[in-house]
């Protein structure tokens, strides 16, 4: 039995999806927080169990009989660590022969705010003495495709990632890679996980420029010039403050990956910058 929480996420659906490709349904269960929005997973022929990582006693029903649990790493962002420790703990009681946690490219090194978190968890599943993989996922492209509509109202991409180099790959490439480890041998404990065409972000506004066939220019903004921007389009405070802290770091370079670990680990390339903007924009 293999158990996926966060499974009514982006992530997590796209893993559920390409499981069913390898592993019976029968021998799949997901875990939501909010069962009534796995009811598409259900109808799939999974079994779906409640799993609230806040609530830790709903973890060890969700988890029990897992042979091989993947963690997707809570979106509560500033409530993960008590939150995945529990599900550490459900993982340990239900003796799982392979705890895989997603957690974020370079996490050894990293000094994103956002990383931060990540670090701890992967430090209590060290501790925990279960057998672990840790998925360390870059940058999603989507992060940026997700997110087009302003840069081609205005003309303009704003950030303060400099001339730092993105290695993002696609939620899917991650979800084939979290796939690969749950359904094949783990041949070690750390996966740096990222894309194989790294870009700038002013080649990104060149890439938007070439299919749009408007000029799409990027401002790169002092990190405070750039909080504000976020602000004044409505964002809170303290998420600002997240992608300000990512995109400096980007800057120096943090998001940046050729060790090309997960084109090796899903068996093909990664998804190109040109695809997911073509995909995101409908071409
Ligand atoms: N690498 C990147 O660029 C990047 C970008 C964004 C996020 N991330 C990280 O990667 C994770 C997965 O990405 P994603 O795109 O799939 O994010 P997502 O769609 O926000 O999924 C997060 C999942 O966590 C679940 N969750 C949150 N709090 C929970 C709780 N208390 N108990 C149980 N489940 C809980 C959510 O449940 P519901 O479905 O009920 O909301 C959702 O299924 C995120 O949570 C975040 O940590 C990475």
């Amino acid at each position: 039995m293999i158990v996926v929480t966060g499974a009514t996420g982006h992530l997590g659906r796209l893993v559920v999806e390409r499981l069913l490709t390898k592993v019976p349904a029968r021998d799949i269960a997901v875990a939501a927080r909010n069962p009534d929005r796995a009811k598409d997973l259900a109808a799939l022929g999974v079994e779906v169990r409640r799993a609230d990582y806040a609530k830790p006693d709903t973890l060890g029903p969700a988890l029990a009989g897992a042979e091989k649990v993947l963690l997707i790493s809570s979106s509560e962002v500033g409530q993960r660590v008590p939150q995945h420790s529990a599900v550490v703990e459900a993982a340990k009681a239900a003796r799982v022969r392979l705890l895989a946690y997603t957690s974020v490219l370079h996490a050894g090194t990293s000094n994103l705010a956002l990383a931060a978190e990540h670090q701890a968890t992967e430090a209590v599943i060290r501790g925990s003495g279960v057998p672990y993989v840790f998925l360390r996922n870059g940058w999603y492209l989507e992060n940026y495709t997700e997110h087009l509509a302003p840069a081609l109202q205005h003309g303009a991409l704003v950030g303060s990632a400099g001339d730092g180099r993105i290695a993002a790959a696609a939620r899917a490439d991650y979800a084939d890679a979290a796939v690969a480890v749950l359904t094949r041998d783990v041949e070690k404990p750390v996966y740096e996980l990222a894309g194989d065409h790294p870009f700038t972000m002013a080649e990104l506004a060149d890439e938007l420029s070439r299919q749009t066939g408007k000029r799409i220019a990027y401002r790169d903004l002092p990190p405070d010039q750039y909080r504000a921007v976020l602000i004044g389009a409505g964002m809170p405070g303290a998420a600002a403050d997240l992608y300000v802290d990512a995109d400096v770091h980007v800057a120096k370079g943090e998001l940046d990956d050729s060790s090309g670990e997960l084109r090796r680990l899903i068996g093909r390339p990664t998804t190109p910058l040109a695809a997911a903007v073509r995909a995101a924009l409908g071409r």
